[in-house]
């Protein structure tokens, strides 16, 4: 009877520890990268952690607006945008003292670029 007992707290402690390190024992659900759209995946992002400073009626972003696509366009193409959230390029790290983008943020944001930029 007693090594019952000791057999089922072992087994509720070991499923414990199971539970506890899922996420190392499965891998993280993937970044999928394929129907990444301007409209939902990059709007999402950018509404999350840039519009903040970012849109219309934020003044605190330097005058510099991500809210419309030829807003993020122009930063795209003088390359300010990947520089930014990238930490590279020398140029202000954003967002600006909060913490870095996901590398999945980033790589869907990279993704939509690598597209063609499409306004879809
Ligand atoms: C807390 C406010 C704030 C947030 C949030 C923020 N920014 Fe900024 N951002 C600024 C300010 C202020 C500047 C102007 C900085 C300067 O020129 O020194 C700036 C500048 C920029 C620039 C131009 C960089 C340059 O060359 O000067 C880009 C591109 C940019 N932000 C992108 C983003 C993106 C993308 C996000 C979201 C991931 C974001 N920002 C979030 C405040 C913010």
């Amino acid at each position: 009877m007693r090594y019952i007992f000791v057999l089922i707290l072992l087994m509720i402690s070991l499923t414990g520890c199971y539970y506890d390190h899922a996420n190392l024992v499965y891998p993280q659900p993937s970044c999928v990268l394929t129907n990444i759209t301007y409209s939902t995946s990059v709007t999402g992002i950018l509404k999350a952690n840039c519009y903040s400073c970012h849109s219309g009626a934020a003044a605190a972003g330097g005058g510099i607006a991500l809210d419309s696509y030829n807003g993020v366009k122009t930063y795209v193409t003088n390359g300010q945008l990947m520089n930014s959230i990238n930490h590279t390029g020398g140029i202000p790290a954003m967002p600006l003292s909060g913490a870095q983008l996901s590398a999945c943020e980033i790589s869907s944001i990279q993704a939509w670029i690598n597209n063609g930029t499409p306004n879809n």
